[in-house]
């Protein structure tokens, strides 16, 4: 059985105190209204990280949105694997478009990042998508199969087995355009697929595929209904407690 996974990432938003008072509502609400085997996660700024492991205990489980790919050194501004475990933290972020887009960071960066979280008991959620040109082109299977190969397929089936893959279309993140439960079950068959080419079949059923771009209260329960749709990265809809446990919760409507 797969894992079912709600991960909200708040980017860069929320400073200390609304981020404490953001994750304690999220927290008691999941505990009083999870129901199912679910899980949810927060992947914070930095700053939060330590904090917020404390509060959640297992009902939310903590994700950064990035680490380096070194355990230490110099390396000025950085935050490493090893120092995002060492808060509690028991999930991270690699490859998010944004990362790529706004600090360059390509394949074989996020290949070493992702072996540089699972050496640290980490589990790596890597994110691929393809932009709206590529879309539009109609090559975004060759894309994300190159995203998904040249990031992860170096890893031994036992590694990859650790890993979430999200599938994130650029041209639906943050612009209240949702791919379609169709169009988002496609890709994620696609990606099943290419794991399994890659992997077999076992590793590829039990690998945990989200989905994320504009998922809200609204759409989730459709897109969750899909055979190979896993749950959701959230954006935009993690940052209002009751939307988040909502999209939680859409997993049992
Ligand atoms: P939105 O949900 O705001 O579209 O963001 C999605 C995302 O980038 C999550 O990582």
């Amino acid at each position: 059985m797969r894992k079912k996974i709600v991960a909200g990432n708040w980017k860069m938003n929320m400073d200390y105190a609304e981020g404490i008072s953001l994750f304690s509502e999220i927290v008691n609400m999941v505990r009083d209204e999870q129901k199912g085997e679910q899980i949810a996660v927060i992947c914070a700024p930095f700053i939060h990280l330590n904090s917020l492991s404390k509060l959640g205990g297992t009902t939310v489980y903590i994700g950064a949105q990035n680490c380096h790919q070194n355990e230490s050194g110099a390396y000025t501004g950085e935050t490493s694997a090893k120092m995002v475990k060492s808060v509690g933290c028991a999930y991270v972020i690699i490859g998010h478009s944004e990362r790529r887009q706004y600090f360059a960071e390509n394949d074989q960066l996020l290949a070493e990042k992702t072996t540089a979280a699972l050496k640290n008991n980490l589990t790596p959620i890597f994110c691929i998508g393809e932009t709206l040109d590529e879309r539009n082109n109609g090559n975004y299977f060759e894309i994300l199969k190159s995203q998904i190969t040249a990031g992860t397929f170096d890893l031994s089936a036992e590694d990859f087995s650790k890993l979430v893959i999200a599938y994130e279309p650029v041209w639906a993140i943050g612009t209240g355009l949702t791919a379609s439960s169709e169009q988002a079950q496609e890709v994620h068959a696609f990606i099943r697929q290419e794991i399994a080419s890659k992997y077999g079949t076992e590793v590829a059923e039990n690998t945990t595929i989200l989905y994320g771009g504009s998922c809200n209260p609204k759409n989730a329960a459709d897109l969750f209904a899909q055979k190979d749709i896993d749950g959701g990265l959230i954006g935009g809809a993690s940052l209002k407690s009751r939307d988040f446990v909502d999209i939680v919760k859409a997993f049992n409507s």
